[in-house]
Protein backbone atom coordinates (compact mmCIF):
# COMPACT_ATOMS: atom_id res chain seq x y z
CA UNK A 1 0.00 0.00 0.00
CA UNK A 2 1.42 3.10 -1.14
CA UNK A 3 0.11 5.14 2.03
CA UNK A 4 0.51 9.07 1.42
CA UNK A 5 2.29 10.27 4.86
CA UNK A 6 2.08 14.01 4.40
CA UNK A 7 1.38 16.59 2.03
CA UNK A 8 2.19 20.60 2.07
CA UNK A 9 1.29 22.58 -0.56
CA UNK A 10 4.19 24.78 -1.66
CA UNK A 11 2.48 26.95 -3.70
CA UNK A 12 -1.79 27.04 -4.35
CA UNK A 13 -0.89 24.57 -7.52
CA UNK A 14 2.50 22.47 -6.69
CA UNK A 15 1.81 19.91 -3.81
CA UNK A 16 4.69 17.56 -1.89
CA UNK A 17 3.78 14.72 -0.97
CA UNK A 18 5.93 11.71 1.05
CA UNK A 19 4.53 8.54 0.41
CA UNK A 20 5.81 5.11 1.96
CA UNK A 21 7.34 2.64 -0.81
CA UNK A 22 10.20 0.87 1.07
CA UNK A 23 11.37 -1.12 -1.78
CA UNK A 24 11.52 2.42 -4.04
CA UNK A 25 13.09 4.11 -2.12
CA UNK A 26 15.90 1.12 -0.89
CA UNK A 27 16.91 1.29 -4.69
CA UNK A 28 16.44 4.88 -5.66
CA UNK A 29 19.08 6.95 -6.73
CA UNK A 30 19.36 10.81 -8.13
CA UNK A 31 17.81 11.65 -11.66
CA UNK A 32 15.55 8.83 -11.02
CA UNK A 33 11.27 9.20 -11.31
CA UNK A 34 8.68 6.66 -11.06
CA UNK A 35 4.89 6.42 -12.49
CA UNK A 36 1.98 6.44 -9.98
CA UNK A 37 -1.79 5.52 -10.65
CA UNK A 38 -4.19 7.26 -8.22
CA UNK A 39 -6.69 5.06 -8.48
CA UNK A 40 -7.08 1.42 -10.33
CA UNK A 41 -8.38 3.20 -13.41
CA UNK A 42 -5.92 6.62 -13.06
CA UNK A 43 -3.34 7.35 -16.29
CA UNK A 44 0.30 6.64 -15.43
CA UNK A 45 2.01 9.50 -14.39
CA UNK A 46 5.49 9.99 -14.36
CA UNK A 47 7.28 12.22 -11.29
CA UNK A 48 10.45 12.54 -10.47
CA UNK A 49 11.88 11.01 -7.35
CA UNK A 50 12.64 14.56 -5.28
CA UNK A 51 13.81 12.70 -2.24
CA UNK A 52 14.15 9.70 -0.59
CA UNK A 53 14.93 7.88 3.05
CA UNK A 54 15.95 4.23 2.68
CA UNK A 55 15.71 4.15 6.55
CA UNK A 56 11.99 5.51 6.09
CA UNK A 57 11.23 3.57 3.64
CA UNK A 58 9.80 7.13 2.37
CA UNK A 59 10.04 8.81 -1.29
CA UNK A 60 9.05 12.42 -2.09
CA UNK A 61 7.14 13.52 -4.87
CA UNK A 62 6.09 16.88 -5.99
CA UNK A 63 3.27 17.34 -8.32
CA UNK A 64 2.26 20.31 -9.98
CA UNK A 65 -1.55 20.46 -10.95
CA UNK A 66 -1.69 20.67 -14.65
CA UNK A 67 -4.30 18.46 -15.97
CA UNK A 68 -6.68 16.00 -14.96
CA UNK A 69 -4.86 13.35 -13.45
CA UNK A 70 -2.10 15.41 -11.70
CA UNK A 71 -5.22 17.04 -10.04
CA UNK A 72 -6.23 14.14 -8.71
CA UNK A 73 -3.36 13.20 -7.11
CA UNK A 74 -2.70 16.73 -5.46
CA UNK A 75 -6.57 15.58 -4.31
CA UNK A 76 -5.24 12.47 -2.14
CA UNK A 77 -5.16 13.35 1.80
CA UNK A 78 -2.69 11.77 4.07
CA UNK A 79 -4.05 8.24 5.44
CA UNK A 80 -5.07 7.75 2.11
CA UNK A 81 -2.88 5.24 -0.42
CA UNK A 82 -2.37 5.72 -4.47
CA UNK A 83 -3.28 2.72 -6.02
CA UNK A 84 0.34 2.05 -7.37
CA UNK A 85 4.17 3.51 -7.51
CA UNK A 86 6.37 1.93 -10.05
CA UNK A 87 10.13 2.56 -9.92
CA UNK A 88 13.06 3.91 -9.80
CA UNK A 89 12.52 4.07 -13.26
CA UNK A 90 15.00 5.82 -15.52
CA UNK A 91 18.71 6.04 -15.41
CA UNK A 92 20.65 7.66 -12.18
CA UNK A 93 22.08 10.64 -13.23
CA UNK A 94 25.87 10.57 -14.64
CA UNK A 95 27.91 11.37 -11.52
CA UNK A 96 26.59 8.34 -9.40
CA UNK A 97 28.40 6.16 -11.51
CA UNK A 98 31.63 8.39 -11.64
CA UNK A 99 34.51 7.01 -10.78
CA UNK A 100 36.39 8.82 -7.68
CA UNK A 101 38.79 10.18 -9.09
CA UNK A 102 37.28 11.97 -11.87
CA UNK A 103 34.47 13.34 -9.70
CA UNK A 104 36.63 15.04 -7.30
CA UNK A 105 37.79 17.54 -10.54
CA UNK A 106 34.12 18.35 -11.15
CA UNK A 107 32.27 21.55 -10.19
CA UNK A 108 28.53 21.55 -10.98
CA UNK A 109 26.01 24.09 -11.70
CA UNK A 110 22.34 22.78 -11.36
CA UNK A 111 20.09 24.92 -13.21
CA UNK A 112 16.32 24.86 -12.24
CA UNK A 113 13.40 26.12 -13.76
CA UNK A 114 10.18 26.34 -11.85
CA UNK A 115 9.08 22.95 -10.68
CA UNK A 116 12.62 21.53 -12.29
CA UNK A 117 13.57 22.48 -8.53
CA UNK A 118 12.32 20.21 -7.11
CA UNK A 119 14.32 17.05 -9.25
CA UNK A 120 17.51 19.28 -9.33
CA UNK A 121 17.30 19.20 -4.77
CA UNK A 122 18.02 15.05 -4.87
CA UNK A 123 21.15 15.94 -7.47
CA UNK A 124 22.65 18.83 -5.52
CA UNK A 125 22.09 17.00 -1.92
CA UNK A 126 24.39 13.91 -3.27
CA UNK A 127 27.01 16.11 -4.76
CA UNK A 128 26.60 17.96 -1.68
CA UNK A 129 27.37 14.77 0.79
CA UNK A 130 30.15 13.16 -1.92
CA UNK A 131 32.24 16.13 -1.30
CA UNK A 132 31.82 17.69 -5.06
CA UNK A 133 31.45 21.80 -5.14
CA UNK A 134 27.99 22.70 -6.27
CA UNK A 135 25.61 25.84 -7.04
CA UNK A 136 22.69 26.33 -8.00
CA UNK A 137 20.49 28.92 -9.71
CA UNK A 138 16.68 28.60 -9.08
CA UNK A 139 14.30 30.48 -11.39
CA UNK A 140 10.90 31.51 -11.45
CA UNK A 141 8.52 34.37 -13.49
CA UNK A 142 7.65 35.93 -9.78
CA UNK A 143 8.87 35.17 -6.39
CA UNK A 144 5.40 33.39 -4.96
CA UNK A 145 6.42 30.46 -7.70
CA UNK A 146 9.76 30.27 -6.27
CA UNK A 147 10.25 26.53 -4.51
CA UNK A 148 12.65 24.65 -2.37
CA UNK A 149 15.11 27.46 -1.52
CA UNK A 150 15.20 27.10 1.88
CA UNK A 151 16.12 23.15 1.41
CA UNK A 152 18.56 24.13 -1.56
CA UNK A 153 20.66 26.32 0.57
CA UNK A 154 21.65 23.48 2.71
CA UNK A 155 22.86 21.13 0.10
CA UNK A 156 25.04 23.74 -2.15
CA UNK A 157 27.62 25.87 -1.76
CA UNK A 158 26.22 29.17 -3.90
CA UNK A 159 22.41 29.38 -4.29
CA UNK A 160 21.75 32.05 -6.89
CA UNK A 161 17.51 33.02 -7.03
CA UNK A 162 16.48 34.91 -10.23
CA UNK A 163 13.02 35.78 -11.06
CA UNK A 164 11.78 37.27 -14.24
CA UNK A 165 10.11 40.65 -12.68
CA UNK A 166 12.69 41.20 -10.04
CA UNK A 167 10.66 40.56 -7.10
CA UNK A 168 13.21 38.34 -5.73
CA UNK A 169 16.97 37.36 -6.13
CA UNK A 170 18.43 38.71 -9.52
CA UNK A 171 15.99 40.16 -12.32
CA UNK A 172 15.87 37.97 -15.47
CA UNK A 173 16.09 34.43 -16.93
CA UNK A 174 18.22 31.74 -15.72
CA UNK A 175 20.47 31.91 -18.77
CA UNK A 176 21.19 35.66 -18.13
CA UNK A 177 21.92 34.56 -14.26
CA UNK A 178 24.37 31.88 -15.61
CA UNK A 179 26.22 34.55 -17.62
CA UNK A 180 26.45 37.13 -14.49
CA UNK A 181 27.69 34.26 -12.37
CA UNK A 182 30.31 32.86 -14.93
CA UNK A 183 31.62 36.97 -15.55
CA UNK A 184 31.89 36.91 -11.70
CA UNK A 185 34.50 34.50 -12.14
CA UNK A 186 32.51 30.90 -10.68
CA UNK A 187 34.48 28.29 -12.85
CA UNK A 188 32.15 24.98 -13.31
CA UNK A 189 32.84 21.67 -15.27
CA UNK A 190 29.53 20.47 -15.98
CA UNK A 191 25.82 22.24 -15.74
CA UNK A 192 22.90 19.84 -15.20
CA UNK A 193 19.80 21.94 -16.54
CA UNK A 194 15.72 20.93 -15.28
CA UNK A 195 12.91 22.78 -16.67
CA UNK A 196 10.50 23.12 -19.49
CA UNK A 197 11.66 21.97 -22.60
CA UNK A 198 12.26 25.46 -23.63
CA UNK A 199 13.77 26.87 -20.92
CA UNK A 200 16.39 23.75 -21.21
CA UNK A 201 16.45 24.68 -24.79
CA UNK A 202 18.09 27.84 -24.46
CA UNK A 203 19.89 27.64 -21.34
CA UNK A 204 21.43 24.48 -23.18
CA UNK A 205 22.54 27.51 -25.87
CA UNK A 206 24.22 29.61 -23.31
CA UNK A 207 25.75 27.01 -21.79
CA UNK A 208 27.62 25.90 -25.25
CA UNK A 209 28.50 29.41 -25.85
CA UNK A 210 29.98 29.72 -22.07
CA UNK A 211 31.57 26.33 -22.85
CA UNK A 212 29.82 24.28 -20.09
CA UNK A 213 28.67 20.95 -20.77
CA UNK A 214 25.06 20.53 -20.36
CA UNK A 215 23.18 17.48 -19.06
CA UNK A 216 19.64 17.89 -19.73
CA UNK A 217 16.77 15.81 -17.91
CA UNK A 218 13.79 15.21 -20.59
CA UNK A 219 9.79 15.36 -19.46
CA UNK A 220 8.80 13.72 -22.69
CA UNK A 221 5.04 12.18 -22.89
CA UNK A 222 5.75 8.55 -21.07
CA UNK A 223 3.09 5.59 -21.02
CA UNK A 224 4.47 2.66 -19.57
CA UNK A 225 8.08 3.79 -18.80
CA UNK A 226 9.83 0.52 -19.12
CA UNK A 227 11.15 0.67 -22.90
CA UNK A 228 7.89 -0.62 -24.96
CA UNK A 229 5.75 1.88 -26.28
CA UNK A 230 7.96 4.53 -28.07
CA UNK A 231 5.98 7.55 -26.24
CA UNK A 232 8.84 9.21 -24.99
CA UNK A 233 11.20 8.65 -27.72
CA UNK A 234 13.28 11.60 -28.96
CA UNK A 235 16.26 12.19 -31.35
CA UNK A 236 19.96 12.43 -29.50
CA UNK A 237 22.68 12.94 -31.68
CA UNK A 238 20.28 12.36 -34.74
CA UNK A 239 19.71 8.86 -33.20
CA UNK A 240 15.94 7.68 -31.81
CA UNK A 241 16.30 7.24 -27.86
CA UNK A 242 13.23 6.40 -25.55
CA UNK A 243 13.60 8.76 -22.75
CA UNK A 244 12.10 6.60 -19.81
CA UNK A 245 15.11 3.90 -19.77
CA UNK A 246 18.38 5.32 -21.48
CA UNK A 247 17.18 8.61 -19.92
CA UNK A 248 15.29 10.80 -19.02
CA UNK A 249 19.19 12.67 -18.61
CA UNK A 250 21.19 13.76 -22.39
CA UNK A 251 23.76 15.75 -23.40
CA UNK A 252 21.81 18.57 -24.01
CA UNK A 253 24.09 19.91 -27.03
CA UNK A 254 22.79 16.61 -28.75
CA UNK A 255 18.88 16.69 -28.07
CA UNK A 256 16.39 17.95 -30.96
CA UNK A 257 14.75 19.68 -28.56
CA UNK A 258 12.12 21.34 -31.49
CA UNK A 259 11.24 17.94 -32.68
CA UNK A 260 11.04 17.03 -28.95
CA UNK A 261 8.51 20.10 -28.04
CA UNK A 262 6.24 19.25 -31.41
CA UNK A 263 6.05 15.79 -29.84
CA UNK A 264 5.33 17.18 -26.33
CA UNK A 265 2.07 19.17 -27.44
CA UNK A 266 0.48 16.36 -29.77
CA UNK A 267 -2.39 15.15 -27.28
CA UNK A 268 -2.86 18.65 -26.69
CA UNK A 269 -6.96 18.84 -27.86
CA UNK A 270 -6.97 15.67 -26.11
CA UNK A 271 -5.68 16.77 -22.94
CA UNK A 272 -8.08 19.95 -22.70
CA UNK A 273 -11.16 17.76 -23.30
CA UNK A 274 -9.79 15.57 -20.71
CA UNK A 275 -9.18 18.80 -18.21
CA UNK A 276 -12.65 20.48 -19.18
CA UNK A 277 -14.59 17.28 -18.23
CA UNK A 278 -12.65 15.83 -15.48
CA UNK A 279 -14.69 15.07 -12.31
CA UNK A 280 -12.43 14.58 -9.47
CA UNK A 281 -11.99 10.92 -8.81
CA UNK A 282 -11.78 11.13 -5.17
CA UNK A 283 -14.41 13.08 -4.67
CA UNK A 284 -12.79 16.57 -3.89
CA UNK A 285 -12.75 19.73 -6.12
CA UNK A 286 -11.69 19.52 -9.75
C1 LIG B 1 10.59 11.73 -16.38
C2 LIG B 1 9.50 12.71 -16.03
C3 LIG B 1 9.51 13.30 -14.79
C4 LIG B 1 8.50 14.20 -14.42
N1 LIG B 1 8.53 14.73 -13.17
C5 LIG B 1 7.52 15.52 -12.76
C6 LIG B 1 7.48 16.00 -11.41
O1 LIG B 1 8.35 15.69 -10.59
N2 LIG B 1 6.42 16.77 -11.05
C7 LIG B 1 5.42 17.09 -11.94
O2 LIG B 1 4.49 17.79 -11.53
N3 LIG B 1 5.45 16.66 -13.21
C8 LIG B 1 6.46 15.89 -13.64
N4 LIG B 1 6.46 15.41 -14.93
C9 LIG B 1 5.36 15.82 -15.85
C10 LIG B 1 4.06 15.09 -15.52
O3 LIG B 1 4.21 13.72 -15.77
C11 LIG B 1 2.91 15.67 -16.36
O4 LIG B 1 2.69 17.00 -15.92
C12 LIG B 1 1.62 14.89 -16.17
O5 LIG B 1 1.74 13.65 -16.82
C13 LIG B 1 0.43 15.69 -16.73
O6 LIG B 1 -0.74 14.89 -16.65
P1 LIG B 1 -2.18 15.57 -16.55
O7 LIG B 1 -3.23 14.56 -16.87
O8 LIG B 1 -2.35 16.25 -15.23
O9 LIG B 1 -2.14 16.72 -17.63
P2 LIG B 1 -2.57 16.68 -19.15
O10 LIG B 1 -3.60 17.75 -19.34
O11 LIG B 1 -2.86 15.29 -19.60
O12 LIG B 1 -1.21 17.14 -19.85
C14 LIG B 1 -0.61 18.40 -19.64
C15 LIG B 1 0.82 18.33 -20.19
O13 LIG B 1 1.57 17.38 -19.39
C16 LIG B 1 2.41 16.59 -20.22
N5 LIG B 1 1.98 15.18 -20.11
C17 LIG B 1 0.73 14.68 -20.26
N6 LIG B 1 0.70 13.34 -20.12
C18 LIG B 1 1.96 12.96 -19.89
C19 LIG B 1 2.59 11.73 -19.66
N7 LIG B 1 1.92 10.57 -19.67
N8 LIG B 1 3.93 11.71 -19.47
C20 LIG B 1 4.63 12.86 -19.44
N9 LIG B 1 4.09 14.08 -19.63
C21 LIG B 1 2.79 14.14 -19.86
C22 LIG B 1 2.27 17.13 -21.63
O14 LIG B 1 3.27 18.10 -21.84
C23 LIG B 1 0.94 17.78 -21.62
O15 LIG B 1 0.79 18.78 -22.58
C24 LIG B 1 7.46 14.52 -15.35
C25 LIG B 1 7.45 13.92 -16.60
C26 LIG B 1 8.47 13.04 -16.95
C27 LIG B 1 8.46 12.39 -18.28
S1 LIG C 1 7.40 5.47 -22.08
FE1 LIG C 1 7.03 3.79 -23.37
S2 LIG C 1 8.95 3.44 -24.31
FE2 LIG C 1 9.34 5.07 -22.93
Amino acid sequence: MFEILSKEMLTPIICRMKVSAPRLAAAAQPGQFLIVRADEKGERIPLTISDFDRKEGTVTIVTQKIGASTADIIAYEPGECFADVVGPLGLASEFVEMPADKLAQQRYILIAGGLGTAPVYPQAKWLKEHGVPVDVIIGAKTKDLLIYTDEMREVCDNLFICTDDGSEGFKGMGTNMLEHVVEEGHKYTQAVIIGPMIMMKFTTLTCKKLGIPAIVSLNTLMVDGTGMCGACRVSVGGKTRFACVEGPEFDGYEVDFDQAMRRQGQYKAEEIAANENHVCKIGRGK
